[in-house]
């Protein structure tokens, strides 16, 4: 790296640090292998920066002061092996909701093997689509719906799922997947969870860029956990596993929700890897005569 680019690199990083990024040099990184095309791992190796490269780094590097997510001025966000399409209208995915992803894969990848006929995981409140296409893809064989109330961000899912086993649903998670009653082995959800009260707490990026759609729930942010605990409990097979993303301050409000119907059985929360309660996981109970019967393993 010249000392031009290394001098670029790091007065960039003293920009994003001073208006309070925290992650001021990998971003500063990031921006300058996106507007170059370089790998990260090789911007050491850039000679000099064009002219032309130079004003498009500052250009993003302007973009990202005003504390707009890195993941909207490159247009895309990794989530698991994924390299997804976002932006402005779209949920960015978060690392803290890939456990809960990868414990509905292990599920489905089990099923897969196991079970007489393809197994139907149902993905509310997807956004991107970051679960429902990582499900798709990590357990071969499965499919997926995907539902999203948002149309702008429903495009974005769809986009991601192409050529995938997802299909995407525009629509209220109250109502969209009322043709799958007692179908389902698999149901996960990241619905909207913050109470408004805890506005202050949340991440000016957060704030200001992801959809108030995605974010904001009622005054205790558990109308949506509940909404998904009675669409999950009616589009389950007998057994089969739902699993809900809530706020960490959520670890016992969340799981109690779904501890207090008869639907649910062995209901835990479980943690994201920073260790914090971030999901709930529970059994669809066996559901009474009439209904659709149990899982089939
Ligand atoms: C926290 S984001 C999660 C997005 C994605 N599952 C993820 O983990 O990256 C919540 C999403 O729920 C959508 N949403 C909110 N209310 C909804 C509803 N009633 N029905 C369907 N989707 C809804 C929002 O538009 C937003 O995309």
């Amino acid at each position: 790296m010249t000392s031009s680019v290394r001098a670029a690199l790091s007065e960039a990083a003293d920009r994003l640090t001073a208006v309070g990024v925290e992650s001021g040099r990998a971003d500063a990184e990031a921006l300058l292998a996106w507007v170059t095309g370089t790998p990260r791992s090789r911007l050491h190796a850039l000679s000099c920066l064009s002219d032309e490269a130079e004003i498009a780094f500052r250009a993003a590097l302007a973009r990202r002061q005003r504390r707009e997510p890195l993941q909207h001025i490159t247009g895309r966000a990794a989530f698991r092996h994924l390299d997804l399409t976002v932006g402005p209208g779209v949920f960015i995915p978060r690392p803290e909701t890939e456990v809960m992803a990868g414990v509905a894969i292990d599920e489905l990848r089990s099923l897969v093997k196991t079970a007489a006929a393809e197994p139907l995981a149902v993905d509310l409140c997807s956004g991107s689509g970051a679960v429902a296409v990582a499900m798709a893809t990590e357990a071969a064989g499965c499919r997926v719906v995907a539902v999203e109330l948002s149309m702008q961000a429903a495009d974005y899912a769809s986009r991601n799922a192409a050529g995938s086993a997802v299909e995407v649903r525009c629509g209220d998670i109250a109502d969209a997947v009322d043709d799958l009653v007692g179908q389902a082995q698999v149901v996960t959800a990241n619905p909207p969870y913050i109470p408004m009260a805890a506005y202050e707490s949340v991440a000016l990026e957060a704030r200001q860029f992801d959809p108030p759609l995605a974010l904001w729930a009622d005054d205790d942010g558990m109308q949506m956990v509940r909404t998904v605990a009675e669409v999950a409990a009616r589009v389950l097979v007998g057994g089969g596993l739902v699993l809900c993303e809530h706020a960490d301050v959520q670890g016992d409000s969340a799981p109690a929700v779904f501890a207090a119907s008869g639907h649910w059985v062995d209901v835990r929360d479980c943690r994201d890897l920073a260790g914090r309660p971030r999901f709930v996981r529970a059994r669809r109970a066996p559901r009474s005569s009439g209904e659709p019967g149990t899982i089939t393993r």
